[in-house]
């Protein structure tokens, strides 16, 4: 996962993620460019959009000059090698902070499917590999898989967030984005699900891959591994997790603490996800652990 800025010479740290930056586009593709020489070629890209650009419709999340749109592009460009997954949800683009849209105070899960599909699209254009819809509206997978069949985008894959706990380990993501401040004390636990639920979520798997999902994912990660050995046990697909930012946020700041070694516990913690059954992990350590693993430490 890398965060995006608009503008040149950006490399801003993300305060609550140490070791993790805002990139602005150029210095994105230099440091795209040596994760590829370590032999990582996938990388998540979100957008940290300015305030002023952010309104209730999410707008500027299909918008012809969107610098995440462009980016995307250039990267495709520049690295056709490299695979590239986007997020799909309102929140980096809404004054609401929330993925959906919000109407006196509840989201509207049915209107806020066209605007999935317009960004799901105009990433698409921008040449993107896979789209990852983390908004957790219902119906949405089936929506935007449609919306892109329909362009012509037959090819474009789709990993859906489809286990996603309204979870407070997502703290330092809402940092980076600055979804926090937009949110304020809102929560999103009408559309993400109850930490305390373990079968909805093999119910919202098999929604999403009905509706066309290529790849689901469970997220966070280490808190729920006992829900990825359910889903892989289960449905027998591509099956990823996110090691969230709060999971790192703990990790790092107890590393750099001096009070756990922190090398150690990252390629355990790594190892944990494939034990549960991951095809995959998302991972704000996916770096260090390539240099590690290269160096015959994992
Ligand atoms: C929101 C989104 C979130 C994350 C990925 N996409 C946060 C949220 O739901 O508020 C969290 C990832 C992380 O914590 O690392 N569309």
């Amino acid at each position: 996962p890398m965060f995006l800025v608009d503008g040149n010479q950006i490399k801003d740290e993300i305060s609550s993620l140490p070791g993790n930056y805002r990139w602005s586009f150029d210095l994105l593709c230099k440091e795209i460019e040596s994760s590829l020489v370590l032999g990582l070629n996938k990388f998540v890209l979100f957008p940290a959009v300015s305030d002023y650009l952010k309104d209730p419709m999410a707008s500027y999340s299909y918008a012809e000059e969107n610098f995440y749109l462009h980016a995307i592009r250039g990267v495709k460009e520049r690295f056709p090698e490299a695979v590239l997954m986007s997020d799909v949800a309102l929140d980096p683009y809404s004054s609401d902070g929330h993925d959906g849209l919000v109407s006196n105070g509840e989201i509207l899960n049915d209107e806020t499917l066209p605007i999935l599909a317009k960004m799901s699209i105009a990433q698409a254009q921008a040449g993107i590999d896979i789209i990852g819809p983390s908004d957790m509206m219902d119906g949405r997978v089936g929506y935007i898989r449609n919306a892109l069949d329909g362009e012509g985008y037959t090819d474009v894959s789709i990993m859906a967030y489809s286990a996603k706990y309204a979870s407070a380990f997502y703290g330092p993501f809402r940092d980076a984005v600055g979804s926090a401040t937009n949110l304020g004390k809102g929560s999103k636990e009408t559309y993400q699900m109850d930490p305390a639920n373990s079968d909805e979520a093999l119910r919202e798997v098999a929604l999403d891959l009905a509706e066309g999902a290529d790849m689901v994912m469970v997220k966070p990660g280490m808190p729920y591994l006992d829900i990825v050995r359910r889903v892989k046990d289960e449905f027998k697909v591509p099956t990823f997790a996110y090691q969230v930012s709060g999971e790192y946020a703990m990790i790092k700041g107890a590393a750099l603490n001096g009070w756990i070694d922190g090398e150690k516990v990252m390629l355990e913690s790594l190892m944990a996800f494939r034990r549960a059954g991951c095809d995959g992990v998302l991972t704000y350590f996916a770096i260090e652990a390539a240099k590690a693993i290269g160096a015959g430490k994992g």
